[in-house]
């Protein structure tokens, strides 16, 4: 059973012309003081492989949308495909269980996957060693930094092995030279791994550092307000000239949103 659905998607993953597809989304949330609509005629394509940001003011639905595309809640109206699958998805706090070791939280989502019991520890070790973890096997949450953490969570997101990797904010918590070193390690990750990414930001300047394509998303309702294609060579920096230019650029546009939205 388990071969025949794996060749199955195999076969579907030859096919793919795209590895998210947001179709006329709304998104509209019901409470005491009425109707709210959050996320209004959205419609996004993710290539296979790309990486895309998403970015917006804070409460403009980005979380909203990728909770939708990570099938946690379900949209008003419009349609999502993945078609690899349930993607990945990692947060802003790490949401790793305590008790567990780094090893056995990645292990844990292998099992899930319904990886053998005799080769999940070989996989985490490998997994940890991908995000530059190699040793913190046997480390409790507690006795981790903030970004080794964060690099566990990620290496814990990878053992899901999806097409499609969902970012809300992963790094916001971290101090500027974590953050730093741990794009890096993401945009290596992406380029040895062939992954989609879908990773939401309100940082300018990260959305800049690590995406193929920039989206814009207006304030509330969020709509896509505009978009960029990101042509600056990796590995790149947050402080490169290029980087900044173009930040500076999307960043009006982010103001002109924010203004706009505060005359409401
Ligand atoms: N489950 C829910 N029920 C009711 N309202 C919700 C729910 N989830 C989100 N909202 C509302 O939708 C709007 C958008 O929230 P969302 O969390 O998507 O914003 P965001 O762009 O991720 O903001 P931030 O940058 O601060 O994380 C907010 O006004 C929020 O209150
Ligand atoms: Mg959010």
């Amino acid at each position: 059973m388990a071969t025949t659905f794996a060749k199955a998607a195999e076969g579907t993953v030859a096919e793919q012309t795209h590895a998210a597809r947001i179709e006329h989304v709304s998104k509209s949330f019901s409470g005491p003081a009425g109707t709210q609509l959050v996320l209004d005629d959205v419609s996004l394509d993710v290539a296979p492989g790309e990486f895309v940001t998403i970015l917006g003011a804070s409460g403009c639905g980005k979380s909203t949308l990728l909770n939708l595309v990570a099938g946690l809640d379900r949209p008003t109206q419009g349609s999502i495909e993945t078609p690899s699958g349930r993607p990945a998805l990692m947060f802003q706090e790490h949401a790793l269980f305590p008790w567990l070791t780094a090893g056995k939280n990645i292990e844990l989502a292998l099992r899930l996957r319904g990886v053998a019991k005799a080769e999940r520890r070989t996989e985490a070790e490998r997994l940890l060693e991908l995000v530059r973890l190699g040793g913190a096997y046997g480390k409790r949450v507690h006795e981790l930094s903030g970004g080794m953490r964060q690099r566990v969570a990620l290496a814990r997101a990878l053992a899901q092995d999806s097409q499609l990797l969902l970012m809300d904010e992963p790094f916001a918590a971290l101090d500027a030279i974590t953050r730093d070193v741990l794009h890096g390690e993401l945009t290596r990750i992406w380029e040895e791994t062939n992954l989609s990414v879908l990773f939401v930001t309100h940082n300018v300047r990260e959305a800049v550092r690590l995406a193929q394509r920039v989206v814009l998303l207006s304030s509330r309702p969020g709509r896509v307000a505009k978009e960029w294609t990101v042509g600056i060579e990796q590995p790149r920096r947050i402080e490169d000239a290029d980087v900044a230019e173009l930040s500076l650029e999307i960043t009006e546009h982010l103001r002109g949103e924010i203004r706009r939205h505060g005359q409401h």
